[in-house]
């Protein structure tokens, strides 16, 4: 009777005390994201500008195909360097429908107070051309995914060969980092080494480029925290110019009192 007891309890612990075990065990198949080196990470980094500018070039060449940038406007893109008459000739890319005084709908050049374009004109078409996949807002993307910027990185440099037993579907693709689709997402893999050339001749490599346009959109995601922190770097160079000023003065005021 005791044995049996005794017998029971032993194997109710080892049930026990093997379960985090097991669950630890399924948690490490889940890839650990790729850890870009960012220059905006900790309180006083400031978004990386040049790199920022080739990630507006990919988004333009390669992901606004399929992505829109929702609540971005043409204007917003003078925060990474940009020059007024380079904004104005960047937003004139495009066309945007208006209406003209009689109230005909027209089309005209964009002009910088413009949203950016969307590839598609509402969830359905854009479902159509993506075999049943919607391409998400990627303005918010960095914000609204667990891993953030690390999480884009990783899925755009994600891409493997399906293993044996993953049975893909039409449009379907293998990336170890899309875990909320079980590994299948149905986006073809957008970037490759020299998807991109940059006219300055930097390295448009898929992990750079991968960099790049993730950068890109860590700020699009939060442009007034990068300008915020910017101001924080200014208003602290001013406090330690300002507490050097003080101390000198009072060094000066109190030596000539004594
Ligand atoms: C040919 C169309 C196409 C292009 C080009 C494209 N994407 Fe996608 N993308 C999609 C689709 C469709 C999905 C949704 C996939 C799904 O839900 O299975 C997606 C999903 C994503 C996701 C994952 C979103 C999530 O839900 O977690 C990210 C990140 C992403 N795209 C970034 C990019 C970036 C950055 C580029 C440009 C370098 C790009 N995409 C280019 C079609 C595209």
């Amino acid at each position: 009777m005791i044995r049996r007891f005794l017998l029971g309890a032993a194997i109710a612990v080892s049930a026990l005390a093997t379960q985090p075990l097991v669950a630890h065990a399924q948690e490490a198949a889940e890839p650990e994201l790729l850890k870009g080196d960012w220059s905006f990470s900790g309180i006083f980094g400031t978004i990386d500008k040049a790199s920022a500018q080739r990630g507006l070039q990919i988004y333009k060449e390669v992901c606004s195909n399929c992505h829109g940038l929702y609540e971005m406007s043409y204007r917003n893109i003078a925060a990474l360097g940009y020059s007024d008459d380079q904004v104005k000739a960047f937003a004139a890319q495009y066309q945007v429908n208006d209406t003209n005084d009689d109230g005909a709908v027209i089309q005209r050049p964009a002009k910088p107070s413009d949203r950016f374009v969307r590839p598609f004109p509402n969830e359905k078409a854009a479902r159509a051309a993506n075999n049943g996949a919607n391409p998400p807002d990627l303005a918010l993307i960095v914000k609204s995914r667990e891993g953030g910027v690390n999480y884009v990185y990783s899925i755009l440099q994600g891409y493997k060969q399906a293993p044996a037993d993953v049975k893909l579907a039409d449009g379907q693709y293998y990336n170890i980092y899309f875990t909320a689709g079980g590994q299948k997402i149905g986006m073809p893999q957008p970037l490759t080494d020299g998807a991109v050339t940059f006219a300055n001749g930097a390295p448009n490599d898929l992990k750079s480029e991968a960099h790049d346009v993730a950068t890109f959109l860590a700020w699009a995601a939060e442009p007034e925290q990068d300008a915020r922190k910017r101001l924080g770097v200014r208003v602290m160079l001013f406090l330690i110019v300002l507490t050097g000023a003080l101390y000198y003065a009072k060094r000066k005021i109190w030596a000539d009192l004594h």
